[in-house]
């Protein structure tokens, strides 16, 4: 098939990469004339795993094109995904104007029928506005459906080349046949390709986002209160994961959930709530206590070396939200460096990918360490913000030549407690008492 990509963000970029590697020729637009012509270059501008390798494929077999000619793009293609931002308007709601902007410019340039699918996670009703775009300007008929998606940074590719399910909003009997063959290759182990109206397609994005943002918060509170009545969180969060109705995933506590989505979709979803008067509490109550979760182990810093940091020094591992990515954005290791400064203190950090994005956007108020032993040295203490693999089993008698203290903060749980007490460590977790 014939697709169009417009927008070649995190999501329009593996969206086309991967609907390429079935086969199909993909044009993806961008408004970007550098960025096009590093792609066409074979240079990938972002860090996903596995995806530079299905990149440079693809577009060695001319299945995989870039342009910044949108008219090009519509001609050609039956399909044009629309993957733009959404971000938060000063009020929480999602800003709608690159996508409705977008649909006007399509609008202008199609002579034959098209599908719209709309890829970014936008408030239930934006497929009726575009669909209102297109009657507009065009008597041509098209298509506008929903599609969200549900990558997550990191894996994308997989959860993209084999999705949990794929849920598609429409009610043209036109578009669900052409959709259904479009990601038949995908679902071929029998995973569901779930047709529905497209104002539930939109909330359903919003509402898995939050359901899980919700999940995460809940075990946070849990850790916290495990710390009090002196439980151990692994072991709750063990006991009650093998629950099939809960399930084992996303029981992680740590400095709260962080990234470019599920801080900004749950209070899209509040807001758009509140704009139909509806009282969305567990939500509100979801975001204020992932606003005290990023204080955490700050807090845990202060109650060991007391108020004032002056002279202390700190090494950071991790950066990135989460680990295998080099997205910073929303990171708690962003507000461990603000708090441990504003303090007083100084900090020297170390992330497999992240210290770039760092630098960018704070230049030298931190330092940068060459590998996470280098982070180490003259430390009064390490904290761990991103669960790496490459920390989860590091040398341990290396750290203690460069630490001058042996106290770790931990963030993400990544050691045995008796092992830490063993090794002659004053360590703190999350949630975990001996
Ligand atoms: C999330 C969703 O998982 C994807 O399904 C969705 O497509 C994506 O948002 C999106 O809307 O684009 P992502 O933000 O990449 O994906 O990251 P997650 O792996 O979901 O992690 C989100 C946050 O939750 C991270 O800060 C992570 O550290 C935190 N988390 C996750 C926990 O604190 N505990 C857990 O057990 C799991």
């Amino acid at each position: 098939m014939k697709i169009a990509v417009i927008g070649t963000g995190y999501v329009g970029l593996v969206t086309g990469t991967c609907l390429a590697e079935t086969g199909n020729n993909v044009i993806c637009v961008d408004i970007n004339k550098t960025k096009v012509e590093k792609m066409q270059n074979g240079i990938i501008p972002i860090y996903e795993p596995g995806l530079d390798t299905l990149f440079l494929r693809n577009i060695s077999q001319n299945r995989l094109t870039f342009t910044t000619d949108l008219a090009l793009a519509v001609k050609e293609a039956q399909i044009i995904f629309m993957a733009l931002p959404t971000p938060p308007g000063e009020d929480g709601t999602a800003d709608l104007s690159y996508i409705l902007g977008a649909a006007k410019d399509i609008s202008k340039l199609v002579s034959e029928y098209k599908i719209i699918v709309n890829k970014s996670t936008v408030p239930v009703g934006t497929a009726d506005k575009v669909q209102a775009v297109f009657a507009a300007n065009t008597s041509v008929e098209v298509d506008v459906i929903s599609n969200p998606e549900f990558l997550r940074e990191g894996v994308a590719v997989e959860d993209f080349m084999k999705p949990d399910r794929v849920v598609i909003g429409t009610k043209s009997e036109r578009a669900i046949k052409l959709m259904t063959e479009l990601y038949g290759p995908y679902v071929r182990q029998g995973n569901p390709i779930i047709f529905m109206d497209e104002r539930s397609s939109e909330l359903t994005k919003y509402a898995a986002n939050s359901f899980l943002a919700t999940k995460i918060t809940f075990m946070n509170e849990i850790a916290n209160l495990c710390e009090l009545v002196g439980s151990d969180v692994d072991a709750v969060r063990r006991g009650i994961g093998s629950d099939e109705r809960i399930g084992k995933r996303f029981l992680f506590p740590g400095l709260g959930y962080g990234g470019s989505c599920f801080p900004k979709d749950v209070q899209a979803l509040s807001k758009s709530a509140e704009e139909n008067s509806y009282d969305f509490q567990i939500l509100k109550a979801v975001m204020s206590v992932n606003e005290k979760q990023k204080t955490v182990l700050v807090d845990k810093v202060l109650k060991y070396y007391g108020n004032d940091l002056q002279g202390k020094h700190f090494a950071l591992w991790g950066l990135a939200f989460k680990p295998e990515t080099d997205d910073i954005r929303e990171a708690p290791a962003l507000y461990i460096i603000d708090s441990l400064i504003s303090k007083g203190a100084t900090v020297t950090a170390f992330d497999p990918e992240g210290m770039g994005n760092v630098k960018e956007l704070i230049g030298n108020k931190i330092t940068y360490a060459i590998d996470q032993y280098d982070a180490l040295k003259g430390a009064d203490a390490l904290l761990i913000a991103t669960e790496w693999s490459v920390f989860r089993n590091p040398d341990f008698d290396q750290m203690e030549e460069s630490l001058s203290n042996k106290v770790i903060f931990d963030g993400r749980n990544l050691y045995d407690l008796q092992k830490m007490i063993d090794l002659g460590y004053y360590y703190n977790s999350i949630g975990r008492t001996l």
